[in-house]
C-alpha cells in the first residue's frame, strides 16, 4: 500500500483525514488568509523561493505576521513533500490570520494558522497540449487587490463553473474596456505581430511565477515581450497562451467559440512551452 497522505497543521504533521481547523479560524469565517501552490519535480521545486517570497508579500499586504522564517518554511515544505507519496507533487501552503471569536476586528493577539498539504501534480493531457485549450471571457467581478494571492476565491470558483457550463477549460476576466486581464487560475498572453504581450503587473492580475518564467525564457529566445493592456480583437493577434504552476504554458486556441489565429497551437507558444519543459526536465534530472 502506498504511504497515506499527510498534512502539516499548526506545528504538527497529521494524517490528512485527521487534519482539522477550528470553526472560528478566520480563514473559514472571513477568507482572511493567503496561499501558494508550488510544483515539485522528483524532489526539486520549481521556483520555491519566489513562491515563498510572494506568500510573504501576500501576508504583509493583509498584515498577517508571517508565521515562520523563510528557512523554516522551506524545511516544512520539504518535510511535507517527503512524508507524502508523490514523486511529482503540488504543494499547497495556506496562512490565515488565526482563530478568534467571530468579529471583523481582531481585538487580541492571535497566532496565524499554517497549513501545508501535498497532492499529485496534475498534468495537462496530451490533447490539451496538441489541440490547445478553450476559453470564455467574463466581465471581471473580482475585488481590487488581485495581486494578493488571497484565499477568497469565490469569483474564480464562479468563473470556473461558467467555463465548465460552456464546455471549456478556463474563463478569462475582462476589464471594463475589454482588456484581457488573466484567467480564474492562470495568467494569459497573446502573440501580436510576433510580440509576446501580457497585461502589466498591477492590482488587476496576480504576478504569476510561471508568467515570470515564460517572460524570461521568451526574452532569452529573442522573442520581444511587451507588458501592456491588450484586447482579443487586435489586428495581428495570432496566438494566445495561458500560464500557471500546474500547466507551464498551454496554447489557448478558441475563445468564446471563435478560433484564435488559425485555431492551432502557434509557433511562439510551442517554443516557449518547449523551453519551459526543458527547464523542468533539467530540474527533474538534478
Ligand atoms: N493559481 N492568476 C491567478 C488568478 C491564479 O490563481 C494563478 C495560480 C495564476 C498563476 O500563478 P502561478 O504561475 O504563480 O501559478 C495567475 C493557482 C495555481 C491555484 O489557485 O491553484
Amino acid at each position: 500500500m502506498s504511504k497515506p497522505l499527510v498534512a502539516y497543521v499548526n506545528n504538527s504533521f497529521v494524517p490528512l483525514e485527521k487534519a482539522m481547523i477550528h470553526v472560528e479560524d478566520r480563514g473559514f469565517q472571513f477568507a482572511d488568509g493567503v496561499y501558494e501552490v508550488v510544483a515539485c519535480y522528483a524532489g526539486t521545486y520549481l521556483d520555491l523561493k519566489p513562491h515563498l517570497a510572494r506568500l510573504q508579500r501576500s501576508c504583509a499586504a493583509i498584515a498577517i505576521d508571517f508565521p515562520k522564517s523563510m528557512a523554516e518554511l522551506e524545511v516544512l515544505v520539504q518535510q511535507a513533500y517527503e512524508k507524502n507519496p508523490f514523486d511529482d507533487a503540488m504543494v499547497y501552503i495556506q496562512v490565515t490570520r488565526g482563530v478568534a471569536p467571530r468579529n471583523h476586528v481582531v481585538n487580541q493577539p492571535i497566532t496565524p494558522t499554517l497549513v501545508i498539504t501535498v497532492r499529485e501534480l496534475p498534468k495537462p493531457s496530451d490533447a490539451k497540449v496538441k489541440t490547445g485549450v478553450q476559453g470564455i471571457t467574463l466581465q471581471d467581478i473580482r475585488w481590487k487587490h488581485c495581486e494578493i494571492k488571497s484565499i477568497a476565491l469565490l469569483a474564480s470558483v464562479m468563473g470556473k463553473q461558467e467555463a465548465v457550463r460552456a464546455g471549456v477549460d478556463e474563463a478569462f476576466w475582462l476589464d471594463a474596456q475589454g482588456h484581457v486581464l488573466e484567467g480564474c487560475a492562470t495568467n494569459i498572453f497573446a502573440v501580436i505581430d510576433g510580440v509576446l504581450v501580457t497585461h502589466p503587473l498591477d492590482n488587476q492580475v496576480l504576478g504569476g511565477i510561471t508568467r515570470n518564467m515564460a517572460i524570461e525564457v521568451a526574452k532569452d529566445a529573442g522573442i520581444v515581450v511587451q507588458e501592456r493592456a491588450w484586447k482579443l480583437d487586435e489586428t495581428g493577434l495570432s496566438e494566445c497562451l495561458m500560464s500557471s504552476t500546474t500547466n507551464a504554458v498551454l496554447p489557448v486556441c478558441r475563445m468564446n467559440q471563435q478560433v484564435i489565429g488559425d485555431g492551432k497551437p502557434g509557433e511562439i507558444g510551442l517554443k516557449i512551452r518547449q523551453l519551459m519543459l526543458a527547464k523542468i526536465d533539467a530540474l527533474r534530472a538534478a
